[in-house]
């Protein structure tokens, strides 16, 4: 029996991995908002297979707060000597600039802040798992310079574009740190082949929302089919960095600074998390 992680494990391909996984015997963290979605998801996976037991656990957080973030991850590393897989699946879409309470910009908090917090404070229980893996669902293949280092928070300029790039290379830079520390560590950045058919939980406007709905009804794929490959990666999980869409490996993005660029993203965001105000501090003001 594996110890599976899942963030954003409540809806879409987070909660299909969950219900695998639960059906198939493991025991499933599952990280997000909502507890009535966990409990129908558990109902679902025992449906699905009657006779496995039952090991989900749910633990709600918002993990567009660092605080939620760092709790969760504490919690976790208290209750589990060994973590066997990490998936980084939790997502809100934003078109505009948002600010937490704790001040950070909303998107950068949840697709990256959270997602470093996760990956660095569960360390120690991954690297007790001997094979452990991390599937990082920020899609691959962001250009190599999308990194604003003197506005990680996008004070100035923020766009869904920019602000969607930017995260997406953080999670690559991401990878090399964590496999640095851990040569044992799969990471991979995993993308859908196409759209899946979610909640496409955001704040996106109607338009938006109403077009993903339409095109998803007609060309999206279902949750349970979209992670197939997923499912494939933490099976047989492989040490060092690895990018997919789909089922399909994708060539890593090499950049020219890449190491370096990892090194000064790692101490720009442990300046802002890890310094004692950090409840209300930033790399600049917002
Ligand atoms: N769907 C696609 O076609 C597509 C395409 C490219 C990339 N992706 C990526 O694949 C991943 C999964 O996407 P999806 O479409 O399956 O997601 P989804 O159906 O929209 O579900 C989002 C999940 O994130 C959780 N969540 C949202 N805000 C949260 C917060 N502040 N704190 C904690 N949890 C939060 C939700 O929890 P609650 O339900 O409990 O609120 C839910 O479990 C994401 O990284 C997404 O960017 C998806």
């Amino acid at each position: 029996m594996r110890t599976i992680v899942v963030t954003g494990g409540t809806d879409g391909m987070g909660a299909a991995l969950a219900r695998h996984y639960l059906a198939t015997g493991h025991r499933v963290v599952v990280v997000g908002r909502s507890r009535a979605k966990f409990e129908a998801l558990v109902a679902a996976a025992a449906s699905l297979s009657p006779s496995a037991p039952s090991r989900g656990e749910f633990v709600a957080a918002d993990l567009t707060l660092v605080e939620d973030g760092r709790r969760v991850a504490d919690q976790l590393k208290e209750n589990h000597e060994r973590i066997d897989a990490l998936v980084l699946a939790a997502s809100f879409i934003r078109r505009r600039r948002h600010r937490t309470p704790e001040g950070h910009e909303a998107s950068w908090s949840l697709f990256f802040l959270s997602k470093y917090v996760f990956v660095t404070r569960l360390a120690g229980p991954l690297r007790a798992a001997g094979r452990p893996v991390i599937v990082n669902t920020a899609v691959p293949g962001a250009r190599p310079d999308a990194i604003a280092f003197d506005d990680l928070e996008m004070v100035d300029g923020f766009t869904f574009r920019r602000s969607n790039a930017q995260q997406r290379r953080a999670n690559e830079l991401l990878g090399i740190l964590a496999t640095g520390h851990n040569p044992d560590l799969g990471y991979v950045t995993w993308g859908p082949a196409r759209l899946v058919r979610t909640a496409f939980a955001g704040d996106v406007g109607t338009g938006m929302k109403s077009a993903a709905a339409v095109l998803g009804r007609l060309l999206g794929q279902r949750p349970e089919d979209a992670i197939q490959p997923i499912i494939g990666i933490i099976d047989s999980p492989t040490p060092g960095r690895a990018a997919y869409r789909g089922a399909r490996p994708r060539p890593l993005t090499v950049g020219a600074h890449d190491e370096k660029d990892a090194a000064r993203l790692a101490s720009a965001v442990e300046e802002t998390l890890y310094r004692p105000d950090s409840a209300t501090s930033r790399t600049r003001p917002c």
